[in-house]
């Protein structure tokens, strides 16, 4: 049996496939399919079927570089991978081609797979200490104080574009409004969100970018821990920086770095990929209006179907073990294909079916890494949605379905742009959409009466938030865009 490790697979419909193909464009060494390019970015979904067809729950792919790692397809076999974790540990730093050094630091794969203190990269106790301090402190944010200020947010983005009458929704909603939450999540300033969330953008994207944009990111958030702990406030950092488990200074930047990569662009996708749907599906928007179906069971159906990250690192084996009818060597990577198992036939009558809110798809992974925000990125999305279209009800595209671009990496695909029109409106006057700070509850998750209300906070949660960034303006004036190959590097740049 062939393994990734030593990759001989002879993939005989593929290399059957007619010039032009995305199948055999994708073909790489000896055959085996890789998941990265112009040949697997044109149909991921198609893809992974002929991936399913070809070698079942489990296949040989190859990442970039033409790194070999397998693909789990099929939903109960991610389900063996997530849930076991002994046998699939998120230890990476036994895996063979790290050991063999045949990934460079400069690899676009490396900022992702790359072993580090956070959680994902733990298992067992230590996963559980940092996973406890994660969950604990995001558990203090009050929901209802976040979807004010996703209201907020929101009002304020379609302000800007409210009475030309068109607007580019992705663009100007879609990727601004997670990033402008997550800045009040973070405890960043809100101007320097922009910065960060192209930086994570980067990361994501896996392109040649990812590893300036990964310094890029490590700087700033270093930055942020050392003027947390001299001027602690109502955030994550904070309440990171003061958590029982004691994490250091190094471990709360990878975890203020895991939350603003895994929670921004995965957002971003799911508002986009939603609105598409009610767009493009006239009987999707009806069932909305006629209140046959809910907007989170819609999220939740959309969840389904275009899950927000498409693959995502799933382990690497601690032996040898057999899986999907694969034989799987001690030390390869797994690789969960999340929309692939969404679809999977075992367990679904058809892709696309209609799942009616049910929320046991795998977007958010399983097991002891499943998302622990995922309720902030649904509360993020239906706040977000349920804004636009209350303020620009008769909100249409502007183009046919079909001639939407999108644009797909190894790990994810999504639009490039969502063009709308729509009745021009006035700005409105909305005082009373001014939120309260974000309340807070105790370290056990009891609710705790929140220290300051009504506008009184809201002052109080300003000025905190514009000292901290007039100190941090002072500080970071220097820095360019993260994406230019420019590094941050202590405060100063360096090329
Ligand atoms: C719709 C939005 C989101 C989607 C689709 C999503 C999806 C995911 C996925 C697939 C993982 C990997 C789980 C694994 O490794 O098995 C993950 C992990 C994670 N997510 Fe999310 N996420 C979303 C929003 C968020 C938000 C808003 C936050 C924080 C505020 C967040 C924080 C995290 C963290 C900290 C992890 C690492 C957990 C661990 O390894 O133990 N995510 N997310």
């Amino acid at each position: 049996m062939t393994t990734p490790s030593e990759p001989s697979h002879a993939l005989g419909s593929l290399g059957a496939a007619p010039p032009g193909c995305p199948a055999h464009a994708a073909g790489g060494p000896d055959g085996v399919q890789r998941l990265y390019g112009p040949g697997a970015s044109a149909d991921p979904m198609g893809l992974y079927e002929r991936l399913r067809n070809e070698h079942g729950a489990v296949a040989p792919v190859l990442l970039e570089g033409d790194v070999p790692a397998w693909l789990v397809l099929g939903y109960n076999e991610i389900l063996q991978v997530t849930r076991n974790p002994r046998r699939f540990r998120r230890d990476g730093r036994a895996w063979s081609p790290w050991q063999r050094g045949e990934i460079g630091t400069d690899s676009p794969i490396a900022p992702v797979l790359r072993w580090g203190p956070d959680c994902t990269h733990q298992d067992g106790g230590t996963h559980q200490r940092l996973r406890g301090a994660v969950n604990e402190s995001l558990e203090r944010f009050d929901r209802r104080g976040l979807r004010r200020y996703v209201q907020l947010y929101g009002h304020q983005l379609i302000d800007r574009f409210a009475a030309e009458g068109r607007a580019e929704i992705l663009a100007q909603y879609a990727q601004q409004l997670p990033m402008l939450v997550l800045t009040v999540v973070l405890g960043l300033p809100e101007e320097e969100g922009p910065r960060l969330v192209e930086a994570s953008r980067q990361l994501l994207i896996g392109t040649e970018k990812a590893v300036s944009a990964d310094r890029y990111i490590q700087q700033a958030l270093t930055d942020l821990v050392a003027t947390k702990h001299a001027t602690p406030g109502h955030d994550l950092a904070s309440w990171l920086i003061a958590h029982p488990a004691e994490l250091t200074d190094e471990e709360v930047l990878h975890h203020l770095r895991l939350v603003l990569v895994a929670a921004n662009e995965t957002t971003t996708n799911l508002i986009v990929n939603t609105l598409r749907v009610v767009f493009t599906h006239p009987r999707f928007r009806g069932s909305l209006h006629g209140g046959r179906m809910t907007l989170p069971a819609a999220v939740e159906q959309v969840l389904w179907d275009e899950p927000p990250i498409s693959v995502c690192p799933g382990g690497f084996a601690s032996d040898d073990v057999e899986l999907g009818g694969q034989n799987i060597r001690k030390g390869d990577i797994l690789l969960l294909g999340l929309a692939a198992a969404n679809a999977d036939p075992a367990i679904r009558p058809a892709p696309g079916a209609p799942m009616h809110g049910n929320r046991s798809h795998l977007s958010f992974t399983s097991g002891p890494h499943e998302c622990p925000g995922q309720d902030i990125g649904r509360a993020i999305t239906v706040t977000g949605i349920e804004v636009l279209l209350s303020r620009l009800p008769d909100l249409r595209l502007t183009l046919e379905p079909d001639e939407l671009d999108w644009s797909a990496s190894t790990w994810s695909r999504h639009l490039v742009a969502l063009p709308v029109e729509f009745t021009p409106r006035t700005r409105t006057e909305r005082v009373s959409l001014v939120p309260p700070a974000p309340g807070r509850r105790s370290a056990r998750g009891r609710p705790r009466p929140a220290p300051r209300v009504g506008a009184d906070a809201e002052e109080s949660a300003t000025a905190e938030r514009s000292s901290f960034w007039s100190t941090l303006r002072r500080r970071w004036s220097r820095a360019e865009d993260p994406t230019d190959g420019v590094e941050r590097t202590g405060g100063r740049r360096s090329r």
